[in-house]
């Protein structure tokens, strides 16, 4: 989603700007611009769509200042055209602003600056951020801004330039991630740590009310009276690599292939092989209050929901504990049953997603203890939740979240362990399952290494206008998020189906045309699903089955068959969900999609 860059140093802005706005475009966004302070006055570049086509208008006319602020816009007031693009200039072009977030009392200031003559230019909320900044001029742009968001409703991240007070970019964080880079005789501001990493590592992340003066040689943190805080500097561990494709033809693909490292990455130092259990240093939780859970709500959007359904099996089959999955959106518009022994578990890549948050604060109000299975460190959701799992599979930049899911499921098994192995799972059972998780990293790579044979079964289906998932147990979210990789990035229409629920609707989809996935391993219902194969041979779909053996009950059954490696059922997910990003990853690039970049989704959704 919308991305924020500001520059403020020794040497020409807009090429700091540039790669900035460049290692945010997977945040998914359709339009972009910079401004710049540039002899006195503001300048401003914008276009309509991709970043090449902003770096064409510079190239016709270079913009030579040292100070200056970039924007990706992903549209949400008004259409993605040059005029809408950010950043929005005050109506004296004295103030530059860009914004990440939705100013919910917008129209109620548009139409006051109007009523004081401001003409307005585009069809954004931000626009009425510049006017006023320019309504309220006096003194510092800081106390300006503080004095404008006294008057802004909603939620923002915003970097401000004024030709009037040039030296220094001012920027203010309410719900939409922000964070300082502090370099050598330069600064930055950015939405995301990507798009400063190749200049310095030493960052700031800035606090819902904080508002930040960068100037070039430092900065300073205000609260809402002006008063000076204190923020800790954070050195970011991972380096440029990790967010560059090492020789890979798209993100994704690397991602997936990262997954061996990245699943070993979230167990790290976490396994213990001859207790059969996990240690999880972040939790914060007492042996007391792990024992007096006693209902648990998992709440998350997207991929990260799926792995939720996962999580909710493993739970309640080790732990016996009840375990509810809430899509995020709904939890926090409901009047949920909220006790001091719910637990919830909040899963998100990104840690930014704006439901998600909303929907831990929501459970965090209503009493529960809140835990985030994160990916960003340093991130919203990791920084208010009571305790939680950090993922740690690197950046993930292909807005199809692959590694991020995988990782999720782990980190679901290790705290199901952990909380099962406490309240009377037997040792040899938690063994068997430690060491299952341990021998998942070597079984992933072994998927991987014939990763050609999904390639091949794309190519037969390429051409395919819809498909349908089926799984049955803890393959049934799996067939969900199956479906929804192919959704997301190849566009085919993708269903995921319990397998015996299929017969109650989906099953009239079903004929020549229509390929069908099987998620079949060798588990406790696989005799279950191979009747549910039966009924679509019958009818003639075209089936696709994960499988894990040489089954004599699908021979003559199928039409195309991958098989993964065994292990306990409850870790299927982790294995059979590579074959399916594969699939969906194949039939992207062979119908020429933009595998990294989906049309209209966003890494990271940071408005309702
Ligand atoms: C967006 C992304 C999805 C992701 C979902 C939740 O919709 O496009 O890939 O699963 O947000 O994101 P989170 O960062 O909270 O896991």
């Amino acid at each position: 989603m919308c991305g924020i860059i500001g520059y403020i140093g020794g040497k020409t802005a807009t090429p700091f700007l540039i790669e900035g706005l460049k290692r945010m475009e997977y945040r998914g966004y359709d339009s972009a611009g910079v401004a710049v302070l540039d002899a006195g006055a503001i300048a401003t570049r914008r276009a309509a769509g991709k970043i090449a086509r902003l770096e064409s208008a510079l190239a016709a006319a270079p913009i030579a200042g040292t100070t200056g602020i970039g924007h990706t816009r992903w549209a949400t007031h008004g259409p993605p055209t040059e005029r809408n693009a950010h950043p929005h200039l005050s109506a004296d072009g004295t103030v530059a602003v860009v914004h990440n977030g939705i100013i919910e009392n917008a129209n109620a200031l548009r139409a006051a600056l109007r009523d004081a003559g401001y003409e307005f230019r585009s069809d954004t909320d931000t626009e009425v951020v510049a006017h006023l900044v320019q309504e309220l001029f006096e003194g510092s742009l800081e106390d300006t801004v503080l004095a404008a968001l006294a008057q802004l409703e909603g939620t923002y991240g915003l970097a401000v330039v004024s030709s009037r007070d040039p030296g220094k970019i001012v920027a203010a964080r309410k719900g939409s991630p922000l964070l300082i880079g502090i370099g050598e005789d330069e600064h930055f501001v950015a939405s995301d740590a990507s798009a400063i990493l190749a200049h310095t590592r030493q960052v700031v992340y800035l606090d819902d009310g904080d508002v930040a003066v960068i100037e070039r040689n430092g900065y300073r943190v205000l609260d809402a009276n002006a008063a000076p805080l204190a923020r800790h500097v954070h050195k970011i561990d991972w380096d440029l690599a990790a967010i560059e494709r090492g020789g890979f033809a798209h993100f994704m693909l690397k991602e997936i292939f990262e997954q061996p490292q990245t699943v070993e990455n979230a167990m790290r130092g976490r396994l213990i092989l001859e207790d059969g259990t996990s240690k999880l240093g972040g939790l914060n939780l007492s042996h007391e209050q792990l024992m007096a859970i006693d209902h648990i709500i998992i709440t998350a959007c997207g991929t990260s929901w799926h792995s939720g359904l996962i999580g909710k099996l493993m739970i309640e089959e080790l732990c016996r504990i009840p375990v509810a999955v809430e899509y995020a959106s709904e939890f926090r518009y409901r009047n949920p049953i909220v006790s001091a022994n719910t637990l919830c578990i909040v899963i998100s890549q990104s840690g930014e997603t704006a439901d998600t948050l909303a929907a831990m604060r929501e459970a965090k109000r209503r009493g529960a203890r809140t835990l985030g299975f994160v990916n960003v460190v340093g991130s919203t959701i990791a920084r208010e939740d009571d305790g939680g799992i950090y993922l740690h599979a690197g950046p993930e930049i292909g807005v199809a979240s692959t590694k991020a899911f995988t990782s999720q499921v782990v980190a679901l098994a290790l705290f199901a362990l952990k909380l099962a192995r406490k309240r009377g799972l037997s040792v040899t059972r938690g063994m068997e399952i430690a060491q299952a998780l341990h021998a998942l990293p070597a079984q992933i790579k072994e998927i991987l290494d014939r990763a050609e044979q999904i390639e091949h079964i794309a190519e037969e289906f390429k051409r395919a206008p819809n498909f349908l998932y089926l799984g049955r147990g803890v393959n049934f979210p799996v067939a969900l998020e199956g479906a929804l990789k192919l959704k997301e990035i190849s566009y085919i229409h993708a269903e995921g189906y319990p397998a015996a629920e299929m017969k109650h609707g989906p099953i009239a989809l079903i004929d020549e045309m229509m390929p069908v996935v099987f998620v079949a391993p060798h588990d406790a219902v696989f005799d279950k699903v191979v009747s549910n194969v039966q009924e679509v041979k019958a009818r003639k779909g075209n089936i696709i089955a994960i499988t894990s053996r040489d089954e004599a009950a699908l021979k003559g059954l199928v039409d195309y068959e991958f098989r993964i490696p065994e292990t306990v059922d409850l870790l299927m997910p982790v294995l059979a969900s590579v074959p399916l990003q594969l699939l969906a990853y194949y039939i992207a690039v062979k119908r020429g999609s933009n595998v990294d970049q989906p049309r209209n989704l966003a890494k990271s959704v940071t408005v309702e």
